[in-house]
């Protein structure tokens, strides 16, 4: 795949599980990484795991809070000058296996915040920082964002859906701007996050995927880089499983 040399890229959420999967691909080929979150300990252990020699740095910042995404991309313009790839990618759960009668709307709020309009304010920054010289976007949906998954996640899957409602309409506007936008939608993935909903035997749910064994954040990342690639240049609105099978079914 392309060197991704002088490109900077903008991961939200990077400091752990796919989104630092992603950072480490990115940094092996070369890319000029930032890593967005909201704890500077994990950030620094973040940046302790990337490639010798990678190009890259921490920055905190909380994508459920508009103030911080306004200051996170008033940084990018003043030292950077430029954004050629984002991947939104920071995301909460909210409750687990709970009915939208007892759903507390606290969560929903913090859910909503986070996956949905966090990813909208970033895409609003990121559009106009790339519409001088092109880029491409990745946010970080899920199966959960094309079909409910499961029973008890209605703020998860409402704003899944809506993280591939925003790809698409993004990508119909800028299509013609040379910045492409796409998704992907990961099954079960091995993660902290998917740990904490689904407890430490997550491979009991290898079963659910057809392919018999549930996703490594290496092969999310893997996905991520190539639509962010110039392999890519003919896909724009796309919201690719990265699933086993999954959607299949
Ligand atoms: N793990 C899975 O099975 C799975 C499946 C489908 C989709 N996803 C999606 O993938 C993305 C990454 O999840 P993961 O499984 O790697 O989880 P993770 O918990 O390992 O990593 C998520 C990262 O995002 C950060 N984050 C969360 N809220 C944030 C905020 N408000 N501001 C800044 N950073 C924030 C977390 O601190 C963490 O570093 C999420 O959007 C999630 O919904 C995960």
């Amino acid at each position: 795949m392309n060197s991704f040399e002088n490109k900077v890229i903008l991961i939200t959420g990077g400091t752990a599980g796919i989104g630092l999967a992603t950072a480490i691909e990115f940094a092996k080929k070369d890319g000029r990484v930032l890593l967005v979150g909201r704890n500077v300990d994990k950030g620094s252990k973040a940046i302790a795991q990337m490639p010798h020699n990678a190009n890259c740095e921490f920055y905190s910042a909380d994508m459920s809070k508009r103030s911080d995404i306004k200051r996170l991309f008033s940084y990018i313009k003043e030292h950077y000058g430029r954004l050629d790839i984002a991947v939104n990618n920071a995301g909460m759960f909210g409750a687990s296996f709970t009915k939208i009668t007892e759903y507390p709307d606290e969560v929903w709020d913090e859910v909503i915040a986070t996956n949905v309009t966090g990813v909208y304010q970033c895409m609003k920054y990121e559009i106009q920082l790339m519409e001088q010289s092109g880029g491409a976007i990745v946010n970080v949906a899920s199966v959960s964002g094309l079909k409910a998954n499961y029973a008890g996640g209605c703020a998860y899957t409402a704003s899944k859906h809506a993280v591939v409602g925003l790809t698409k309409s993004a990508a119909l506007e800028m299509a013609k701007s040379n910045i492409r936008v796409n998704s992907v939608c990961p099954g079960l993935i091995r993660t902290d996050m998917s740990v904490s909903v689904f407890g430490e035997n997550l491979d009991a749910y290898g079963d659910t995927h057809p392919i018999g064994r549930i996703g490594e954040v290496e092969e999310v990342a893997n996905a991520i880089v190539w639509l962010s690639s110039n392999k890519a240049e003919f896909i724009t609105g796309c919201c690719l499983p990265v699933d086993g099978g999954l959607m299949v079914k």
